[in-house]
């Protein structure tokens, strides 16, 4: 799932040593003639120089720091190449080319593929969700506040639905101890114990079709699925995103909304496909950010109503009254 595009001009990039910086990284920003809306040119601690999205930066006086992980890496394209959007940014896509590299294309170069008004969303598959007592599967790696709001709403009766199975990547993980608490069965795995990704996530998928789950919902799940999986449970996995997607998909997402500046944040429940906080939305909800806010005081404000759409949005999924086509969920 997920919109493609099709490159309609060349694109080469002048930069072939680009910058990759790690989370916390200081970047000294520099002077620069040309201008890019929302990109700031700087220097990497690295010693590099490139362009950084400024909703990465942490400015503190003269100084900034980067809020995540990031790479400048840019794909050379030729008109007629298919580019695979993984997340988007001030004018940039960050996707994958046809032979399987990833970096930032410029958006003027891009078309939707197929091109609107041809074969466009509507003669995409329809899914329809289940109407059914379901089974749901729980993935989680800290907290699990979301996880006890949906848990609460099925033992009161408000989603047609059970908590199969909670599962952690993190046997400490709080929210484990706290469904271990309410009687709800439980499991954590330990990614070290794999050979690699795929491996993990099969051996997960063995647990989704062992206990007949209907549906999978990550809740605070830091590991990213792999495309395999996502594939296997495709309109079976929802997740929540601290943030309007597709604004600041990602992590810490509450300190970029802050420093980009926006006035109103929220949270989202969508479908989970390979690209990662891309799937198709199901439930938003709008908070206000505050002048005086912090991450954490935005972060709190924004769960409260986390805890309000996840529930529902489980609830509306069992009802049968999910109805996804292309990338656009009816609720009916
Ligand atoms: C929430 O902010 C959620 O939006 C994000 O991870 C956090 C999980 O919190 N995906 P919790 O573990 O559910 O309390």
């Amino acid at each position: 799932m997920g919109t493609l595009y099709r490159v309609a001009k060349r694109y080469e990039t002048p930069y072939s040593d680009p910058i990759r910086l790690a989370r916390g990284a200081r970047v000294t920003i520099l002077p620069r003639t040309s201008e890019w809306p929302g990109w700031v040119w700087g220097r990497g601690d690295d010693g590099k120089t490139g362009w950084v999205p400024d909703a990465y930066l942490r400015r503190e006086g003269e100084e900034a720091f980067l809020t995540r992980d990031y790479d400048a890496t840019e794909l050379s394209v030729e008109a007629g190449d298919t580019i695979r959007p993984l997340g988007e940014l001030a004018g940039w896509v960050w996707g994958t080319d046809d032979r399987g590299k990833t970096g930032w294309v410029p958006k003027d170069h891009l078309e939707i593929d197929p091109p609107r008004g041809k074969e466009g969303p509507m003669s995409e598959e329809v899914f329809r969700s289940p109407k059914k007592h379901g089974r749901i599967m729980v993935l989680l790696s800290g907290r699990g506040s979301n996880f006890t709001a949906i848990a609460d709403a099925a033992a009161a009766g408000k989603i047609n639905a059970e908590i199969a199975l909670v599962f952690s990547n993190k046997e400490d993980a709080p929210g484990l101890a706290a469904a271990r608490g309410r009687g709800l069965p439980t499991m954590s795995l330990s990614p070290k114990a794999f050979a690699d990704k795929a491996a993990y996530d099969r051996a997960i998928l063995r647990e989704v079709e062992a206990r007949g789950i209907d549906l999978i919902c990550l809740a605070g799940y830091m590991k990213v699925l792999t495309p395999e999986f996502c594939a296997a449970c495709k309109n079976r996995i929802l997740n929540i995103h601290p943030a309007l997607l597709p604004s600041f998909p990602g992590l810490n997402v509450q300190q970029q909304a802050i420093d980009w500046g926006v006035r109103y944040s929220g949270c989202t429940v969508h479908f989970v496909s390979a690209e990662v906080d891309m799937g198709a939305i199901v439930l938003q909800a709008v908070v206000p950010v505050l002048q005086n806010d912090t991450a954490e005081t935005l972060a709190a404000r924004i769960l409260v109503e986390e805890h309000k759409i996840y529930p529902e949005a489980a609830r509306l999924y069992f009802e049968g009254r999910l109805e996804i086509r292309g990338r656009r969920v009816t609720i009916l």
